[in-house]
């Protein structure tokens, strides 16, 4: 693989770590950029709250799996970084809600005061809605300049769906609806698959419309995002159970305190490291099928995704 520049500044595609840091550098100057403007009123203390909570730490395994997404269809990732952006503040904004006293009641995220914390819980509902529609902006904006109208009205509906009711939105309804009741794996796979899944399958799907992959990758793509997405919400569960607050930065043991729905409710602690291996397996497999695109850092990926401890 070739590495390209954003900005003149480097994306190498070495190896992973390598790569996830530019992808990191990447992102938050163009987040930033977006949020950071100025401002002689109170809207100020609205932008300080997202800057807050985007800059705040973050892994940002969304953005690097939508460019190692699109570097499987196609050679130049910097065309992607706009959606990649958005991904990332929807998800941003998703943790600021999530953080919030009438849902997941929660005072710290990456090591630092949640946004309620800092902010207020009125500012931190702003700042939630605030990112929720910058994203769509920034795409509405960007997308068309370096792809054609109809790819990018598509991906802004798809993406629009994995946000909300059939997605991410209607994911954390049932999250929270299901505190305190005996619900089975199957209730538990729907809710992963809409709460986390439904915007990794995105990270995805969305370079594949906005490169007009044929059907057949489309319903890859869409395969591999999924198993991905799982892999990714398992290990949170689990880190909840066994993660090291100083390293996770977050609250440990809340799902059980709340009663959630969790890999760990429904299958205990080593039925689920199991299910890790073997959803890291189907994830490696499902790749597979693109073997002979530059898939390394994916393989990667995956292994990171199954064995991290933050
Ligand atoms: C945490 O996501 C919230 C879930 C969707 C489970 P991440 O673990 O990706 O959070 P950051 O962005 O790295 O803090
Ligand atoms: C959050 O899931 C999912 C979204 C924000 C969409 P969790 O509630 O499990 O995330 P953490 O554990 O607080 O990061
Ligand atoms: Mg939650
Ligand atoms: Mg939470
Ligand atoms: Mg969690």
């Amino acid at each position: 693989m070739t590495s390209a520049t954003f900005r003149n500044a480097p994306l190498r595609l070495q190896d992973l770590e390598t790569f996830s840091n530019d992808v990191r550098i990447a992102i938050d100057q163009y987040i930033l950029e977006y949020l950071v403007f100025p401002c002689n009123d109170d809207r100020q203390t609205l932008t300080e709250s997202m800057v807050h909570s985007v800059r705040a730490g973050g892994k940002r395994i969304r953005p690097i799996l939508t460019l190692l997404a699109y570097l499987l269809l196609d050679a130049s990732p910097i065309k992607i970084i706009p959606m990649a952006a958005a991904i990332e503040m929807i998800h941003a904004y998703s943790l600021i809600h999530d953080d919030l006293p009438a849902m997941d009641n929660d005072a710290i995220r990456r090591g630092l005061p949640t946004c309620h914390i800092a902010f207020g819980e009125a500012t931190a509902i702003l700042a939630g809605d605030t990112l929720n529609t910058f994203a769509f902006e920034l795409l509405a904006k960007q997308l068309p300049l370096d792809f054609p109208a109809d790819r990018c009205l598509s991906a802004i509906a798809t993406f629009a769906e994995a946000c909300g009711i059939n997605g991410m939105a209607g994911g954390q309804m049932l999250d929270l609806s299901s505190e305190g009741k005996a619900l089975g794996a199957d209730h538990l796979r729907h809710i992963h698959s809409l709460k986390t899944g439904a915007l990794i399958r995105a990270c995805f799907t969305l370079p594949g419309i906005l490169t007009a992959a044929d059907q057949a990758t489309m319903t890859q793509l869409s395969a591999l995002g999924d198993a991905m997405g799982l892999l990714f919400q398992m290990v949170d569960d689990l880190l909840d159970e066994i993660g090291d607050y100083e390293t996770v930065g977050k609250a440990v043991k809340k799902d059980s305190q709340s009663q959630k729905i969790t890999y760990i409710s429904v299958y205990g602690m080593t039925e689920t490291q199991k299910k890790i291996e073997s959803q890291s397996e189907l994830s490696h497999d499902l790749l597979r099928h693109f073997e002979g695109r530059p898939s390394d850092l994916l393989r990667d990926m995956i292994a990171y995704l199954a064995k991290r401890s933050t």
